[in-house]
């Protein structure tokens, strides 16, 4: 290669790295806790802002974006690891004009494939990956390695959390394994169905009192959403909340809670990597 393409191959790359996706992971320890209700109008509501959003539903056991959505999927994951398909074929169309990464049951064994497998669809992904402004990740509960390779492939974490004593344990348990791992990717926890403003704080603040005492880092303070049976007429009627209700408050809560996310301060965009990159990455840590 001669001096003047081989600047040309660095420009290129730079610009590719530049464009890359903020990845926004939506997680929990505890299962049943508002992942799929947040992931899934969190995505329309950025979509709002005229930005171009993937929601990747990463929930290997439970995966349910698409009955959240009432869609139905034809291909997932495992059809572009197995070579069958292209990840354009797998990728539908969801609300708010949001595009939706479907998860299988196929997709059981992602973080088991071989590592040519995985490389096959990293290479399928970075394809068109910088088309995107923003992916926002749904993840299965618990912390075993399949979730933690997703979480720790963040550039914001949004971790739901309710009052139940269990959940509180499980995200403190969470927090822990991330930060033992990494340092960049802010935490910002969502206190769940909650029964006013104030214990939604006082969620968040006990929280962060334990990590402070304990981790010796910090958490920030991502929001709150009453418990309100608007939630679950939405889940009913197969549409986000942001459309079905848009003039209630739950609506308002996660508008707040969308300029939490947007105003915690991430990793440096220009250091970013591929987002299947980083998961293969992940994979290797003991977790
Ligand atoms: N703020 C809320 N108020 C009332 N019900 C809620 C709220 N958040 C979640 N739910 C209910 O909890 C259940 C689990 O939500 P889901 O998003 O599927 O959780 P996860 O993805 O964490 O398993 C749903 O039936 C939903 O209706
Ligand atoms: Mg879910």
């Amino acid at each position: 290669m001669n001096k003047t393409s081989n600047k040309l191959f660095s420009l290129t790359t730079l610009k590719v790295e530049r464009n890359l996706p903020e990845i926004i992971v939506v997680t929990s320890g505890k299962g049943g806790v508002g992942k799929t209700f947040f992931s899934v109008n969190l995505a329309v509501t950025f979509s709002r802002f005229k930005k171009k959003i993937l929601l990747i539903d990463a929930d290997i056991h439970l995966g349910n974006v698409d009955l959240f959505l009432g869609l139905r999927t034809k291909y997932s994951i495992a059809d572009v690891i197995s070579g069958e398909k292209n990840l354009s074929d797998v990728i539908i169309k969801g609300p708010g004009g949001i595009d939706i990464l479907p998860a299988s049951s196929a997709v059981k064994d992602l973080l088991d494939e071989e590592d040519a497998a995985l490389q096959r669809l990293h290479q399928a992904f970075s394809k068109f990956e910088h088309e995107y402004d923003k992916v926002v990740v749904d993840t299965g509960a618990g912390i075993s390695k399949n979730v933690m390779s997703f979480v720790l492939g963040a550039d914001k974490i949004f971790l739901v959390v309710t009052p139940d004593p269990a959940s509180i344990a499980d995200a403190y348990g969470m927090i822990k394994i991330i930060l033992q791992n990494q340092e960049y990717a802010p935490i910002l926890v969502m206190a769940n169905m909650v029964k006013n403003e104030a214990e939604g704080e006082s969620l968040y603040s006990k929280m962060n009192l334990m990590v402070q005492r304990f981790l010796n880092s910090q958490i920030y303070f991502g929001g709150y959403m009453l418990k309100d049976p608007l939630v679950a007429d939405s889940i009913k009627m197969q549409k986000p909340l942001v459309i079905s209700h848009p003039y209630s408050a739950p609506n308002n809560l996660i508008r707040m809670a969308l300029r939490r996310i947007i105003g915690a301060q991430g990793k440096d965009s220009s250091q970013r990597k591929g987002f299947f990159n980083r998961v293969i990455e992940n994979r290797n840590l003991s977790v």
